[in-house]
């Protein structure tokens, strides 16, 4: 398996997460000699620095994955419906951030800390030509990272967890119209929404994504997509798992208000232990300092960021805590890299 001077792709260069990507390429050495940048022919030709040099960023088109060895898709699921076949056939390996292949029973859903078992197994085999890993929604990834060493400590039966998710979590054009909403109500004006389903400025919307139909009438896509990634990622296709996800006005960062039921009763001492023991976990939490987790803290950085934990006072076997990450890190373009490093190990 090819381990440097490698060619690799970004299709969504100039987006939220393809920007962070690309900083974070340079960031961590990561062994690249040749680097192709994709995005919508609105940015055609727009130039980019990366690792020294310049890049043009140019449009899917037939035979642009030729020689690509990794390939990072952090555009869209239509995008990556049409064009991860085409990487894929053209043996490129492909690690895609949209939705679209993450419960694909044939697909793996890989947070490296939680997963990294099956990277290893697949890169055994010597090539990953063709290959396709899948990196779960932002939300989840935070989720699952803290509930890894709980689990493995006092065994996880039930999760609630309420999100707070940053208006980054929808794209660039969502933090653009946070900022100028802000300056437009500031000014005496009306903020009018246009990305997002209502004004965001000094608001919180208890919806992200759709409303479903049928079993799941009343919840959400997103809310969705937590429970079943959460079960799989995990391998606890059983667990039980409720999610009420809401946007809020921050730029950077999700908050989670979790709380877990274990098989074992837990404690709190065992849980920070456990916590600050998982690779990529960092334990913000000494009340008497006021100091816990926040958005400010943690935007542009690469950890999960766990505090406030504390006994349940409804169950013995209950414990509660707060998660904040920045989800255009380990939430989508760490994540991504990560699992084309652990490839590449
Ligand atoms: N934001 C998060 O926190 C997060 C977390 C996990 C996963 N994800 C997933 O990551 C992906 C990107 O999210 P984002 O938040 O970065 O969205 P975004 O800011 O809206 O960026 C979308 C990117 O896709 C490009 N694009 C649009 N049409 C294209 C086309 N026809 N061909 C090639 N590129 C095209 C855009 O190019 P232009 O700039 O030219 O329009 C832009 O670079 C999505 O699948 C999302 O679900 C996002």
């Amino acid at each position: 398996m090819k381990r440097s001077g490698l060619k690799i792709a970004v299709v969504g260069a100039t987006g939220a997460v393809g920007k962070e990507m690309i900083q974070l390429l340079e960031k961590r050495n990561f062994p690249f000699s040749e680097l192709l940048l994709f995005s919508s022919p609105r940015s055609l030709g727009k130039k980019v620095t990366c690792a020294g040099k310049t890049w043009s960023v140019g449009v899917l088109e037939s035979g642009c994955f030729d020689g690509v060895d990794y390939a990072f898709f952090d555009a869209s699921d239509e995008i990556s419906k049409e064009w991860v076949p085409v990487a894929r056939a053209a043996g490129v390996c492909v690690i895609d951030s949209s939705g679209t292949y993450r419960m694909n029973a044939e697909v793996p859903l890989i947070v490296p800390e939680v997963n990294g078992h099956i990277l290893k197994k697949l890169s055994a085999t010597g090539s990953v030509s063709g290959a396709l890993l899948a990196g779960p929604n932002c939300t989840t990834v935070q989720l699952v990272m803290a509930l890894k060493p709980l689990h493995d400590r006092f065994g996880l039966e039930r999760v609630v967890v309420s999100t707070y998710q940053a208006v980054s979590g929808a794209g660039a054009a969502a933090m653009d119209e946070l900022t100028s909403q802000i300056t437009t109500v500031m000014s005496g004006g009306k903020a009018v929404a246009k990305i997002l389903k209502h004004p965001i400025a000094f608001n919180c919307i208890p919806q992200i994504g759709s409303f479903l139909a049928g079993d799941d009438e009343g919840s959400t896509s997103e809310e969705k997509k937590v429970i079943l990634e959460t079960r799989k990622i995990l391998d606890l296709p059983n667990l039980a798992v409720a999610c009420t996800a809401v946007r809020v006005p921050a730029l950077a960062c999700h908050s989670e208000s979790v709380l877990c039921e274990f098989k074992n009763v837990p404690d709190v001492a065992g849980a920070r232990e456990a916590l600050r023991a998982f690779p990529g976990v960092t334990v913000t939490d000494s009340p008497k300092d006021f100091a816990y987790p926040m958005n400010l803290a943690n935007a542009h950085g690469d950890a999960v960021d766990v505090g406030r934990i504390r006994k349940d006072p409804s169950s013995p076997r209950g414990l509660q805590f707060w998660v904040v990450s920045d989800n255009l890190r380990k939430g989508a373009a760490l994540n991504a890299i990560q699992i084309a490093e652990a490839l590449l190990a």
